[in-house]
Formats: structure tokens, C-alpha cells, sequence
């Protein structure tokens, strides 16, 4: 892994943020940069971003976490994710599809059933079901928690 820097997002990175973001075509909504933390090369270029997000049902969400594509494979997801566990209330939830489960197993997460979500998670799962099926890309979205600390 190159050299990097680990610090809270401020005001000037929320463009970087959200490029990043609109680029790996995650979910692009509620992208506040207080809530952010980076990761940056010396050069300062921003290399790996995330956050964590509280809902208004009070559930926690950590979210948002994209590498630049040159970057990927080296670590980066798992600092920030690390770095953001560190710091957030527990239960965490988050969501993701279906094939990034097993990257988030590896941090103590795991797949809930609507019956278990949250009111904020259950009514987006639902809401992302209904797109999902008429655009039908038959991706599935899994909503995941972690309790360990
Ligand atoms: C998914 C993403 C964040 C991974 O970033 P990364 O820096 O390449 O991941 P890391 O190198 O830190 O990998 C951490 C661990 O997850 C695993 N992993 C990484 N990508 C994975 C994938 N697509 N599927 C399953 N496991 C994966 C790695 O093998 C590694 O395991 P290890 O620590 O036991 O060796 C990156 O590919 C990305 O930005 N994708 C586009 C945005 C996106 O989909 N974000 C997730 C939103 S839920």
C-alpha cells in the first residue's frame, strides 16, 4: 500500500466526495462531508472515502465507502472501514449487494430479514426491490449488522 493520510472530510473534499461516489454508481444520496472520513496521497489526491450516517428511527449506517479504482486491492476499504467502526454506536447496519457480502463478513457483519431491519432500512430495501425490478438487473440488495466491537 502507497503512503497515505487518514482524516475527518472537510468542506473542500465534499466535490472529490462526490465524484468518487457518483463514479462507483453507489448510492449517491445524503453525501454530508462531515460525516466523512478520507484517505489521501501525499500529493493529496483523495484516494478512499466513507461514512457514517444516523437515521432519523435513530439506526446507524456506515456507508458510502468507494477506492479510486487504481487504488483498489490494497487495503484501503479496510482502513476506512475500520477507522469508521472504531468510532460508531452499535447496532451498525449498512447495505450493500449481494456479492459484497462476504467483504463485510470479514468485519463482523451479517445479513438481517426484513422482519429484523430497522424501519429506515426495511422501507429502502423495499423501495430498492421495487426499482431493481423494473429495471430488472436482477442485482439483490443485502442489508447487513454488526454488533461486535
Ligand atoms: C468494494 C471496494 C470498496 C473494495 O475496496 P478495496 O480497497 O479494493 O478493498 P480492500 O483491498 O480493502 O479489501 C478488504 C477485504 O475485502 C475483500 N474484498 C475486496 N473487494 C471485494 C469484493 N468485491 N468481494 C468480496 N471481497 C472483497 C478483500 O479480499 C480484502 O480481504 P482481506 O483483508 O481478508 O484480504 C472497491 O472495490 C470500490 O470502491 N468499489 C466501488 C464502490 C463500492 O461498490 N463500494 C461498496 C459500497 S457497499
Amino acid at each position: 500500500m502507497d503512503k497515505f493520510t487518514l482524516r475527518p472530510a472537510r468542506e473542500a473534499d465534499f466535490s472529490a466526495i462526490r465524484t468518487l461516489v457518483r463514479s462507483t454508481k453507489i448510492n449517491p444520496t445524503g453525501l454530508k462531508w462531515q460525516q466523512f472520513i478520507i484517505a489521501e496521497s501525499p500529493g493529496e489526491k483523495m484516494i478512499a472515502c466513507g461514512q457514517v450516517k444516523t437515521h432519523l428511527d435513530g439506526s446507524t449506517e456506515i456507508a458510502s465507502i468507494a477506492v479510486q479504482p487504481e487504488n483498489r486491492g490494497q487495503g484501503m476499504a479496510r482502513v476506512i472501514i475500520e477507522k469508521l467502526m472504531l468510532n460508531a454506536s452499535r447496532p451498525l447496519y449498512l447495505m450493500c449487494r449481494f456479492e459484497l457480502g462476504k467483504l463485510y463478513e470479514k468485519f463482523g457483519f451479517y445479513a438481517v430479514q426484513a422482519e429484523d431491519m430497522p424501519p429506515y432500512f426495511r422501507r429502502i430495501s423495499r423501495l430498492a426491490s421495487l426499482v431493481d425490478l423494473l429495471a430488472r438487473e436482477g442485482t439483490t440488495l443485502l442489508v447487513m449488522r454488526c454488533d461486535e466491537r
